[in-house]
Order: C-alpha cells, then structure tokens, then sequence
C-alpha cells in the first residue's frame, strides 16, 4: 500500500480526489484540513507525517480567495507560499515526495500562444505571485516535487463558476459575461484522476517520479463567456447571455486574458490522456443534477 496524506480536503481538489479513491486500491490516503491539520505549523505537520510514515503528500490545500488576497497579502503568503515551504522541507524530512498545485494566474496572459512550463512567469495579482512564490519555495528546499499548475478549476463540490451560473442564469433573465478573457476551465474530477494516476505510476515503479512544474486543464479553449453558454445548454437553463469586455466587470484583482496551457509534458512524461472541456463538463453537471 502506498500511503498517502491529501492536505486541503474539504476543498474542490481534496473533495475530488477523494470521490475517486475507491478506484485505487493500492493507495491508502488520509485526508486532512485546516481543522485536523493546519499547514503552517511545521511542526504538527512534521509530527503527522513522521507517524504515519507517509510516501507522497498530495497539497490541495490554499488561499483561493484571488479577489481578497489584495487586501490581505500576508495571510494568501502564509499559506501559499510559506505553508508550501513547510510542506516540502518536511517531504524531504521524512523522504517523501510531494504534488502541489499551482495556478495560470502565474503567467501575464500577454502571450497568444499555449503556455509551457519554461515560460517567464510575470504574475500580475497577489494571489499569482503567492502562488509563484509556493512553487519556487518547495524547488528550494530540494523536496522531489512535481508542481501542477491548472486553470479554471470547477466541480461538483464547494462554491464555483459552474455553479455560480446555473444559480445565475436560473435567478436572472439576463446575464452579461466576459468574452475577452481566454483559458481553458478544468473539472476537479480530471485533475483528481491525474494526480492518482501518477501516484500509481511512479509508487509502482512503471514511471519514474521526475520533479519540476506540469501543466494540466482539460483539452481546449474557450472564454468566460463560451464556457457560461455551455454550462447553461447542458443544464438546460433558458438566460440570455451576452458577451462583455473585462473593462466592463472590474475587480479588485486583474486577470491573465490569455492562459490556455500547454499540457504536453505531463501527457507525455506521465502517459496521461485529456477529456476535451465540454465533455467533462457534461460529466460534472450530470453530477450536480443527481445530487438535486
Ligand atoms: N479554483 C480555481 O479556479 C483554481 C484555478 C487554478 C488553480 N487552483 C489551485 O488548485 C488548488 C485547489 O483549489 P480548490 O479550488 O480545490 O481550492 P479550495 O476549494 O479553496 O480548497 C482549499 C482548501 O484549503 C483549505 N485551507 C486553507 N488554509 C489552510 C491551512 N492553513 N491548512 C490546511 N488547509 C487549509 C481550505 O479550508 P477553508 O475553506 O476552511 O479555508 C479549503 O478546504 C489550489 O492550490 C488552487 O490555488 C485553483
């Protein structure tokens, strides 16, 4: 059995994985939160992990709120850079290997090509730098770690756009949505699959656990507001929905308009394959409609 500790698993990401576990019987996890484990004290994490003599650990864990985090900038580097930190120098304690998960927000979304994992990172928002700043923490402190950085994450589970605009375009005739905003959004469940994969793959021998940053979304591009018409197909919602330019919907933090990623290193090197957009978003609204 391996054994694995999922940090963060009241979240999207933790949530997923752990819908999926059952598939993976040579995988033992544990998840833990913020309640049960608090990723900033070092030492309770040194002390979890040393008990229970965990193989991998698996960061779902982070601040998310990307609006609020320009307002509270040292909490978001607490816990998405210094808490990464934390979890790396106690990986490379206790000869563990860690995943953590990143985000697009790293990039300036000037490019107008697919993102790989060797471009400049530029982050324009708190929250990106945070990130960035998490990634190149966890590199420093010589931990084996594969960073993931994804995009658009949605899911069945917790508060998401996919939600968001079915509760929406049920409540409002009318709805204006951002079309010059271009990314590819990414279901939880996919990624939570990747992440397992991987572990299968490298705690079995069959692949070599090679550290260094990955990029995963699900296959594709849209806008905001391509992703919102389909969302609203699928589940059937009759909102009339236009296009807006990001200057009509200003928020505290600004956003990449351009953060497609390429994903071709992790397919390659991990024998991945990608569900294109539409077709996982079919599979997370069948989701959201059973549970109703
Ligand atoms: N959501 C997106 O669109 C998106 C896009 C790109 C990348 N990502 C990245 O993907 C990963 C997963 O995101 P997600 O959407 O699953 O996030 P999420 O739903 O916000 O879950 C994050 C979890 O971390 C917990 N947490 C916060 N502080 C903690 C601490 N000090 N110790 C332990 N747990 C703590 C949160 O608990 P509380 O709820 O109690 O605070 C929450 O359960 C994150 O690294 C995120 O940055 C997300």
């Amino acid at each position: 059995m391996t054994k694995i500790l999922v940090t963060g698993g009241n979240g999207q990401l933790g949530n997923s994985i752990n819908s999926i576990k059952d598939k993976y019987s040579n995988l033992e996890i544990t998840f833990t939160d913020i309640d049960s484990l608090d990723i900033c004290n070092i030492d309770d994490i040194e002390k979890f992990v040393h008990q229970n003599k965990f193989q991998y650990i698996v960061n779902c864990a982070a601040y998310t709120a990307v609006d609020k985090a320009e307002s509270e900038e040292n909490l978001a580097t607490k816990i998405n850079a210094t808490a990464v930190e934390n979890l790396a120098i106690v990986a490379k304690n206790n000869n563990c290997k860690l995943i953590n998960v990143s985000t697009d927000y790293v990039f300036d979304g000037n490019a107008h090509k697919p993102y790989i994992e060797d471009d400049n990172t530029e982050p324009t928002s708190v929250y990106g730098k945070t990130k960035l700043k998490g990634e190149q923490l966890a590199f420093a402190s010589k931990a084996e770690c594969i960073n993931i950085r994804t995009s658009w994450l949605y899911s069945e589970f917790g508060n998401n756009f996919v939600k968001t605009m079915i509760k929406l375009g049920t409540e409002r005739d009318q709805l204006g949505i951002v079309w010059d905003q271009v990314g590819t959004p990414t279901y939880a469940v996919d990624l939570a699959k990747a992440i397992l994969d991987i572990i299968e793959s490298t705690s079995s021998g069959e692949k070599e656990f090679q550290s260094g940053i990955y990029h995963y979304s699900n296959e594709g591009v849209a806008s905001w507001y391509d992703f919102t018409i389909n969302i609203h197909q699928i589940y059937d919602i009759n909102c009339d929905v236009t296009p807006i330019e990001t200057k009509e919907y200003p928020t505290p933090a600004p956003r990449p308009c351009y953060s497609v990623l390429n994903k071709a290193k992790i397919k390659n090197v991990y024998s991945i394959t990608i569900p294109h957009w539409r077709n996982s978003l079919e599979r997370c609204i069948e989701s959201i409609k059973a549970e109703q």
